[in-house]
């Protein structure tokens, strides 16, 4: 028996797609490295959502499972993430991604200056490439992303019980503590580069 794919035949579509933004990125990462003298960008990443997580999703959001949920009701069949070192070169590289003509903002969820209340931290942009398809892309610095990933292992971890009210206390002081790290070691780097 042969199951067809959640994404029908839209699968090379889905990785040109994403193969265009890495490109995109890395051409605003190149001329940022050589406008700031350091590259911006600590690591990159792309991915095409798994065909079980896709079903996943659609079932959470009451969504048939088809391709016209995944391609045109669920918007992060691509998704990149962006980590970078400094809080500002976030907002630099989505202002440049916005110039591009073949890119169109469609949502934008700003975690970074709305932090969720858990403490979780980030930026990301739903875009529509070429009018064509979607693709999530979330920014965020090193230390957002040490602490989202921190996070996410303990939400899956089913055998945690006891005092969770204190563990979620903790991991958003753990946030609050990182973020304001993040702000002095932006203020250091205002600093240097005015030296
Ligand atoms: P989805 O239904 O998963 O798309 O959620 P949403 O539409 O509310 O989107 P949102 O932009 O809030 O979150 C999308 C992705 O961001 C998630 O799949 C995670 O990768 C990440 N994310 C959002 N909130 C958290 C959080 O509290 N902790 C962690 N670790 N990651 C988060
Ligand atoms: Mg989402």
């Amino acid at each position: 028996m042969s199951t067809e794919s959640i994404y029908r035949d839209a699968m090379p579509a889905l990785c040109s797609v994403r193969d265009a933004l890495l490109d995109e990125i890395t051409a605003i990462r190149k001329d940022m490295e050589e406008e700031l003298g350091m590259d911006p960008i600590e690591h990159l990443l792309a991915r095409i959502k798994s065909e079980e997580s896709m079903r996943e999703k659609c079932r959470r959001k009451g969504l048939p499972e088809t391709a016209e949920s995944a391609l045109e009701k669920i918007y992060d069949a691509v998704g990149l993430r962006i980590v970078c070192a400094f809080v500002d070169d976030i907002y630099t590289i989505r202002d440049r991604l916005l110039t591009l003509p073949d890119v169109e903002p469609v949502e934008e969820k700003d975690y970074i200056r709305n932090v969720k209340p858990n403490g979780y931290r980030s930026y990301h942009i739903i875009i529509r490439y070429k009018k064509q398809h979607y693709a999530e892309i979330q920014m965020r610095t090193i230390s957002m992303d040490t602490w989202a990933a921190l996070e996410h292992h303990l939400k899956y971890k089913k055998d945690i019980s006891g005092n969770t009210a204190l563990i979620t206390e903790e991991l958003k002081r753990c946030a609050d503590e990182l973020a304001s790290t993040d702000a002095s070691m932006q203020t250091l780097r205002d600093m240097i580069r005015d030296l």
